[in-house]
Protein backbone atom coordinates (compact mmCIF):
# COMPACT_ATOMS: atom_id res chain seq x y z
CA UNK A 1 0.00 0.00 0.00
CA UNK A 2 1.31 3.32 -0.49
CA UNK A 3 -0.01 6.99 -0.36
CA UNK A 4 1.81 9.80 -1.73
CA UNK A 5 5.76 9.50 0.37
CA UNK A 6 4.20 7.39 3.15
CA UNK A 7 3.90 4.17 3.17
CA UNK A 8 1.07 1.96 4.82
CA UNK A 9 1.62 -0.98 6.24
CA UNK A 10 -0.94 -4.14 7.71
CA UNK A 11 0.84 -5.21 10.32
CA UNK A 12 -1.57 -7.91 12.54
CA UNK A 13 -5.33 -8.23 13.87
CA UNK A 14 -5.77 -5.70 16.14
CA UNK A 15 -6.91 -8.13 18.80
CA UNK A 16 -3.62 -9.63 18.75
CA UNK A 17 -2.30 -6.79 20.85
CA UNK A 18 -3.92 -7.33 23.98
CA UNK A 19 -5.39 -4.42 26.20
CA UNK A 20 -2.36 -2.18 28.13
CA UNK A 21 0.06 -4.36 25.97
CA UNK A 22 2.42 -3.68 22.59
CA UNK A 23 3.93 -5.50 20.41
CA UNK A 24 7.06 -4.25 18.34
CA UNK A 25 6.95 -4.90 14.81
CA UNK A 26 10.44 -4.27 12.75
CA UNK A 27 10.03 -1.63 10.56
CA UNK A 28 11.99 1.13 10.23
CA UNK A 29 15.41 1.83 11.18
CA UNK A 30 14.41 0.97 14.90
CA UNK A 31 11.21 -1.21 15.17
CA UNK A 32 7.82 0.33 15.60
CA UNK A 33 5.65 -0.23 19.20
CA UNK A 34 2.02 -0.29 18.51
CA UNK A 35 0.61 -0.13 22.09
CA UNK A 36 -3.35 -0.57 22.95
CA UNK A 37 -4.27 1.47 25.49
CA UNK A 38 -7.96 0.84 26.72
CA UNK A 39 -8.59 0.10 23.47
CA UNK A 40 -6.87 2.42 21.63
CA UNK A 41 -3.65 2.11 19.45
CA UNK A 42 -0.44 4.50 19.37
CA UNK A 43 2.24 4.15 17.19
CA UNK A 44 5.67 4.72 18.91
CA UNK A 45 9.37 4.49 17.46
CA UNK A 46 11.67 2.42 18.98
CA UNK A 47 14.23 4.62 20.10
CA UNK A 48 14.71 6.60 22.86
CA UNK A 49 15.37 10.24 22.26
CA UNK A 50 17.71 10.45 25.10
CA UNK A 51 20.29 7.80 24.34
CA UNK A 52 18.66 6.08 21.71
CA UNK A 53 17.37 3.18 23.84
CA UNK A 54 14.35 0.42 22.76
CA UNK A 55 12.36 2.48 24.67
CA UNK A 56 8.90 0.23 23.51
CA UNK A 57 10.44 -2.44 25.76
CA UNK A 58 10.36 -0.44 28.55
CA UNK A 59 7.31 -0.02 31.28
CA UNK A 60 4.24 0.70 30.52
CA UNK A 61 3.15 2.81 33.90
CA UNK A 62 1.66 5.49 35.25
CA UNK A 63 3.46 8.93 36.74
CA UNK A 64 3.48 11.20 39.95
CA UNK A 65 1.72 14.55 40.50
CA UNK A 66 3.16 16.95 42.84
CA UNK A 67 0.23 18.47 45.18
CA UNK A 68 2.70 20.44 47.16
CA UNK A 69 4.74 20.09 49.87
CA UNK A 70 5.76 16.17 50.50
CA UNK A 71 2.38 15.22 48.97
CA UNK A 72 1.89 13.45 45.61
CA UNK A 73 -0.29 11.43 43.79
CA UNK A 74 -0.18 8.72 41.21
CA UNK A 75 -2.31 9.46 38.31
CA UNK A 76 -2.68 8.05 34.74
CA UNK A 77 -1.82 4.61 35.34
CA UNK A 78 -1.15 2.79 31.93
CA UNK A 79 -0.82 6.02 30.09
CA UNK A 80 3.10 6.25 30.48
CA UNK A 81 6.18 4.41 28.87
CA UNK A 82 9.01 4.75 30.78
CA UNK A 83 12.48 4.04 29.69
CA UNK A 84 14.62 0.62 30.39
CA UNK A 85 17.49 2.46 30.20
CA UNK A 86 17.39 5.92 32.70
CA UNK A 87 13.65 5.71 33.42
CA UNK A 88 12.41 9.11 31.42
CA UNK A 89 8.89 9.04 30.86
CA UNK A 90 6.76 9.78 27.88
CA UNK A 91 3.01 9.83 27.32
CA UNK A 92 2.17 7.09 25.01
CA UNK A 93 -0.99 9.05 23.39
CA UNK A 94 1.64 11.96 22.13
CA UNK A 95 4.97 10.47 22.41
CA UNK A 96 5.75 13.80 24.31
CA UNK A 97 8.49 13.15 27.33
CA UNK A 98 7.30 13.77 31.16
CA UNK A 99 11.01 14.06 32.14
CA UNK A 100 12.07 16.62 29.35
CA UNK A 101 9.07 18.43 27.97
CA UNK A 102 10.74 19.83 25.13
CA UNK A 103 11.32 15.82 23.89
CA UNK A 104 9.56 13.28 22.57
CA UNK A 105 9.58 9.78 21.16
CA UNK A 106 8.73 10.42 16.96
CA UNK A 107 4.89 8.87 16.66
CA UNK A 108 3.38 7.32 13.49
CA UNK A 109 -0.37 7.24 12.16
CA UNK A 110 -1.84 4.00 12.95
CA UNK A 111 -5.54 3.04 12.55
CA UNK A 112 -7.82 -0.53 12.50
CA UNK A 113 -8.70 -1.55 9.04
CA UNK A 114 -11.18 -4.53 8.37
CA UNK A 115 -9.85 -5.49 12.21
CA UNK A 116 -5.83 -5.34 11.20
CA UNK A 117 -3.60 -2.85 12.14
CA UNK A 118 -2.58 -0.55 9.40
CA UNK A 119 0.67 2.34 10.40
CA UNK A 120 2.04 4.70 7.77
CA UNK A 121 5.85 5.10 8.36
CA UNK A 122 5.52 9.39 8.53
CA UNK A 123 6.47 12.01 10.94
CA UNK A 124 3.69 13.17 12.98
CA UNK A 125 4.70 16.72 11.98
CA UNK A 126 5.29 16.99 16.09
CA UNK A 127 7.92 19.99 16.23
CA UNK A 128 9.66 17.91 19.08
CA UNK A 129 10.55 14.93 17.40
CA UNK A 130 14.25 12.85 18.20
CA UNK A 131 15.79 15.24 15.15
CA UNK A 132 14.44 18.27 16.92
CA UNK A 133 17.13 17.62 19.93
S1 LIG B 1 17.97 6.11 26.72
FE1 LIG B 1 15.91 6.39 27.34
S2 LIG B 1 16.04 7.56 29.15
FE2 LIG B 1 18.09 7.35 28.51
Amino acid sequence: MSQGNDEEHTLCPAEEIPVNGVRVFPLGRHGIGVFNIEGRFYALSNRCPHAGAPVCHGTITGTTRYRGGYDMDWVREGEILQCPWHAWQFEIATGRSLTRPAWAVKTYPVWVENGYLVVRLTSSGRPATEESV
